[in-house]
Order: C-alpha cells, then sequence, then structure tokens
C-alpha cells in the first residue's frame, strides 16, 4: 500500500510520498509549453548524436532515440499526442513516453544534461525562428507602405508638431516614416537574435558536467554562432527573452502610433482615410457607423505586450544565480506577445493594403494655419537677415493675416515689403504650398526629388523593383 503512494516522478528517487494534486496543478507548464515540442526534440536530437559520438551512449542506443523522437514528433503534429500535466512540461512529456517506448535508450538520453539548460537551449531555438519570422513580416508591413507611398507620390498633406499643423509635407515623407521604424524594428531583431544564437547546452544544472561532452558538436549541429561561457550566468539568464520583449513592445508601439493616426484620421473632423468596409465594424445601435475597430484593438493590445515585458522584468529582478522555479514564468508572457505581434503584423499588412487616401481632403488641409510662414522667415534669411529678426518679421505678418482673417499669400507685395524691404515679388512661389514643399531639400526633407530617392531605395531594400 505504501509503496503505492510513492512518486512515480522521473526525479522521484527520493520522495518518500506522491506529489499533491495541488501542486502538480500549480507548477504544470504543459499547457504552454508545449508549443516547443518541435525545438525539444531537435535539441534532443543533436544532444543524442553527440553523446553517442563521445561514447557515452552506443550507436544503435542513439539511433532507438532519434527513431523513437521522430515518431513523437509526428504523433504531436497529427494531435494524437496525449499531455499529461502531471509530467510538468514538454522535457519531460517527450522523455517519459520515449523511455516508456524504448526502454534503457530513453533513459540514458537526459546524460550530462539537465532541464534547466534544456528549457534555456528550446526557448533560444524558439525565438530565434520567430525572430526570422517576425522579420518577413515586418518586411511586408514595409512593403505595403511603400506601395501605398508610390501610389500617392506627389499628394500633399499637413505635417504636424503638437497636433497643430506646422508644415506642408508629402504624403509620401509620412508613410516612408513609418517604413524607417520598422527597419530599425528589423535592424533591433538582428542585434536580438545574435544574443539568442548562443548555446546554452552543456551548462548542465548550473556547474557544467563531469562527462566528456562535446559542446561545439552541438552547436554546430544547431547551427549555433557560438557556445555560451560560463554555466552558472547560463541557467539562470533570460536576457534574450527579456530584449525579445522590448524588441516587441517597440514594434507594437510603432504600429500603435499608427493606429492612433488612423482612428483620428478616419473620422469626420479629419477625413483624410477611408478604411476598406471589410476592416471596420458597425455599431449594434447606430445604424450608421463604421468603426476603426482594427487600429483601436492594436492600439489596446499594446498594454498587454508592455505587460508582459514589465511581468518578465519583476520576475527576473530579485533571482540570485542560478536556475530557479520563477523562470518557468517566462514563457507565457513571451509567447503572448509574440501572438500578439505576429497578428497585429499581419493585420496592418492588409489594412494598408485596404486603406484610401482622399487627396482632396489632405489638399485642403494645407491651407489655413500659415504653414508656409518658416517658408517666409528661411526666404529673409536667404537675404542677410538674422533667423531671428526673420522670425519676429513673420510673426507680425502672421498677426497681420490673424486679424484679416487671411493666408500668407493673400496679402499683396506692397503690404509684405511693409514689414521688410526684403520681400519680392518671387515670395509668392515661396509661399505656395508646392513651393515650399520642395524647397525642403536637405537630405532626410520632404522635397519630391529627396522623396523619391528615399522611396527608391527603399523599395531597392524591399526587393519590390
Ligand atoms: N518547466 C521548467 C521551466 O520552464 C523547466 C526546468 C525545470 N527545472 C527544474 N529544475 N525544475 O523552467
Amino acid at each position: 500500500m505504501a509503496e503505492q503512494q510513492k512518486s512515480e516522478k522521473m526525479w522521484g528517487g527520493r520522495f518518500a510520498e506522491a506529489t499533491a494534486a495541488s501542486v502538480e496543478a500549480y507548477s504544470a507548464s504543459i499547457q504552454y509549453d508545449a508549443r516547443l515540442y518541435h525545438h525539444d526534440i531537435m535539441g534532443s536530437k543533436a544532444h543524442a548524436r553527440m553523446l553517442a559520438r563521445q561514447g557515452l551512449i552506443t550507436v544503435e542506443e542513439c539511433d532507438a532515440i532519434l527513431e523513437g523522437l521522430t515518431e513523437i514528433e509526428a504523433e504531436i503534429d497529427r494531435g494524437e499526442f496525449v499531455f499529461r500535466p502531471e509530467l510538468e512540461d514538454i522535457h519531460m512529456n517527450i522523455e517519459k513516453v520515449l523511455t516508456d517506448r524504448i526502454g534503457a535508450a530513453g533513459a540514458k538520453l537526459h546524460t550530462a544534461r539537465s532541464r534547466n539548460d534544456q528549457v534555456n537551449l528550446d526557448f533560444r531555438l524558439y525565438l530565434r525562428d520567430e525572430a526570422d519570422a517576425l522579420d518577413t513580416l515586418l518586411a511586408e508591413v514595409q512593403r505595403a507602405f511603400a506601395r501605398m507611398a508610390r501610389k500617392y507620390l506627389g499628394a500633399v498633406m499637413p505635417g504636424y508638431t503638437h497636433m497643430q499643423r506646422a508644415q506642408p509635407v508629402l504624403l509620401s515623407h509620412h508613410l516612408l516614416a513609418y517604413v524607417e521604424m520598422f527597419q530599425r524594428d528589423r535592424d533591433r531583431l538582428v542585434g536580438c537574435r545574435q544574443r539568442i544564437d548562443v548555446l546554452p547546452l552543456g551548462s548542465a544544472a548550473m556547474a557544467g558536467t563531469g562527462l566528456p561532452i562535446d559542446r561545439q558538436f552541438v552547436a554546430d549541429e544547431l547551427g549555433f554562432a557560438a557556445i555560451s561561457a560560463n554555466s552558472m550566468d547560463t541557467s539562470g539568464d533570460r536576457d534574450f527573452a527579456m530584449e525579445m520583449l522590448f524588441c516587441l513592445n517597440l514594434i507594437q508601439l510603432h504600429l500603435s502610433r499608427l493606429s492612433e493616426e488612423l482612428v483620428l484620421w478616419s473620422s469626420k473632423e479629419f477625413e483624410f482615410v477611408r478604411i476598406g468596409d471589410r476592416y471596420c465594424t458597425g455599431s449594434s445601435i447606430m445604424p450608421q457607423k463604421k468603426n476603426p475597430d482594427i487600429p483601436e484593438l492594436m492600439r489596446g493590445k499594446t498594454g498587454r505586450v508592455t505587460g508582459a515585458l514589465m511581468s518578465l522584468l519583476m520576475t527576473m529582478k530579485g533571482l540570485p544565480l542560478t536556475y530557479n522555479r520563477d523562470l518557468q514564468e517566462d514563457k507565457e508572457q513571451v509567447f503572448d506577445a509574440l501572438d500578439t505581434v505576429k497578428a497585429s503584423l499581419s493585420i496592418t499588412a492588409e489594412l494598408m493594403d485596404n486603406t484610401e487616401f482622399n487627396q482632396e481632403r489632405l489638399q485642403a488641409a494645407t491651407i489655413g494655419g500659415f504653414m508656409t510662414a518658416t517658408d517666409l522667415a528661411d526666404y529673409l534669411v536667404k537675404r542677410n537677415m538674422p533667423f531671428r529678426q526673420a522670425h519676429g518679421v513673420v510673426g507680425r505678418i502672421v498677426a497681420l493675416c490673424q486679424e484679416r482673417d487671411c493666408e500668407l499669400i493673400d496679402l499683396s507685395l506692397a503690404e509684405l515689403q511693409e514689414h521688410s524691404e526684403l520681400i519680392e515679388a518671387d515670395i509668392f512661389e515661396v509661399l505656395s504650398v508646392e513651393g515650399s514643399i520642395n524647397s525642403r531639400l536637405s537630405a532626410g526633407g520632404t522635397a519630391q526629388i529627396r522623396v523619391e530617392e528615399a522611396l527608391t531605395r527603399v523599395e531597392q531594400q524591399l526587393g519590390m523593383q
């Protein structure tokens, strides 16, 4: 009777009692870490090959392990594998079934390995693939923006600071700003991927192992660029996961800023964009409503992605070296953030392809607000007036316009000259929206030729030409 009560866990040797059901339920991670199965099996296969090569298991044992793992992977793929919560996590679920099926060889797989370095390995392998998937999605979104920038090349709109009309710009310049943000997101992922791409396996529990393993062989098998340098650092390290969360946060934050603009721009007050019906929803009470729910949700989901980063930062903050079970709290947050950001990216590419800009409204919005006032000041500066003085002169001209409820361009030459003799007839070209935009020739500026250059470069980088 007492014998039956004893622990049946793979680590149960020293335990006199079976684990409490509440403990099993509280500590199981299989509900979410099952998604690591492919990478867990990939890592175990490389480890088994290394063990055989080092004479720690026989070639026959290795073959049995490889075959058994292939079979298990196919069963999980097909949804036929039964995951058991009492076996805690993906590592134990796979190893237990393997051992039940192939016997002693299966029981040798965990030689010179701990779940501490195994889970770290699985997570890195998984995130390395996810970094690549994110890069592909980001490039798709960039292409959608580049297509729009090409389609609307020449369309003008107000550029804003403080949400006040500031200076006229090309719509394509605004759209290409997002391409730059997403490019930084991609570059950041390249750096993050480099730090993910380090083999942790071989650190064992945390001190390394006395068995004659070959870590470099495993690194080569799994395509890792390097092997970790310190076993203690490795088993307690989740910097790569926090860094991935930070990368995800900036992506979602960029999408959130875009979302805010789409919500604003699709309002009656702006009417800058029309989002396709298929990408909007209606109201259950107000029959006239067409709501921008997708950008709103995207803006809203930024909260949970930020929460995931905060959550892992807080989990990590007081942890002593090396592995602590707290670390199991890392995966759910990262998985949720990944799912959210990937879904947001893929719907953004569709959304942009199904959004139209109202060029007349954009153009009309460039009138009013004295947006070429800086051009007038620059004009005076080119005629040698100190900029601060020019600023004052133009400020007084703007005040006059406000009094008369007119625009700068509506004043006569004589009226302008009352404020400065430096002003001549060529001023009216300078005060026009197109004149203003095309004068902004500085590198990275909004002049049409600069924007065309930028767009061409982006199209080339994105393989669109
Ligand atoms: N499921 C565990 C995790 O996610 C795996 C490692 C468990 N190691 C241990 N010694 N209990 O962190």
